[in-house]
């Protein structure tokens, strides 16, 4: 009898063992059609960790790299602009308890009693740094860059490098005058930032802070490449 029932409780602990085999393979090697929106010129690698896969936006010409993890329980989603590069290993949270007087941490996890959870939204031309994380309720403002490891726990300006834990602005990653240049080169008018929004963020963020990006024209060798990896991307020149 002791081993007719040691052997059900084997045959049990595989089947749980089995079926929890089945969740991580969907879980982590998902299909295009499982994301809320993850458009044909977008890549995602695998293995990836993602709870509500349909609560992911992608726009188009995305990147993300293997390893990104979303730990997002509910109704939260995640928005992520056109040319954005999410590189291996990075880390979103969009689910946040609250400490809650009664509530053993165990059944906070599992009510959501008082979450303060919310959406976490990553603009266009972002490059979002290897093992960084980017917290609750976060705006990546476009084309900024989160250092590798940054711990990302406010919303980031436009254009701005930060780095550290919690990540604080360490540059701005090019001079106005090349921002304006390089959004003439991405964006269609009706989408740029106009020069006084430029000034303004410039004033308010970036006074003394050191420019990182290169502004140096491209040689033909390396417009030539920039021009094939478009056309293999499918971005329109
Ligand atoms: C943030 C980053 C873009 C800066 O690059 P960089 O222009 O080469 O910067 P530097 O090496 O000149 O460093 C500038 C300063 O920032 C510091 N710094 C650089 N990267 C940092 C990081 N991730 N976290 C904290 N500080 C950082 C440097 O120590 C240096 O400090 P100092 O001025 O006091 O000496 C880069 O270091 C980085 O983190 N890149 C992400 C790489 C990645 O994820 N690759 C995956 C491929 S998709």
């Amino acid at each position: 009898m002791k081993k007719i029932r040691s052997i059900l409780s084997d045959i049990g602990f595989l089947l749980r063992e089995g079926r929890h085999l089945l969740y991580c393979l969907r879980r982590d090697y998902p299909s295009r059609q499982d994301f809320g929106s993850m458009p044909p010129h977008s890549t995602i690698s695998f293995p990836c960790h993602i709870g509500v896969k349909k609560n992911i936006y992608a726009e188009d010409f995305v990147k993300i790299r293997y390893g990104l993890t979303v730990i997002n329980a509910g109704q939260e989603s995640v928005f992520i602009g056109k040319y954005t590069v999410i590189a291996p290993d990075v880390t979103i949270i969009t689910n946040n308890h609250h400490p809650t007087v009664s509530i053993p941490q165990v059944i906070l996890g599992e009510s959501h009693i008082n979450d303060t959870s919310a959406n976490v939204t990553i603009k266009e031309d972002v490059w979002v740094g290897t093992r960084s994380t980017i917290m609750a309720g976060v705006t990546l403002g476009r084309g900024c860059i989160v250092g590798a490891n940054a711990l990302v726990s406010k919303s980031v300006p436009p254009y701005a490098l930060v780095a550290g834990v919690p990540a604080r602005i360490i540059g701005v990653k090019f001079s106005l005058a090349d921002i304006e240049r390089h959004e003439e080169a991405l964006y269609p008018q009706e989408e740029r930032m106009t020069h006084e929004e430029l000034v303004e963020l410039f004033q308010a963020h970036y006074k003394d802070k050191k420019v990182y990006g290169c502004s140096v024209p491209l040689t033909d060798e390396q417009q030539e490449i920039v021009k094939k990896l478009k056309k293999k991307r499918g971005i329109k020149p």
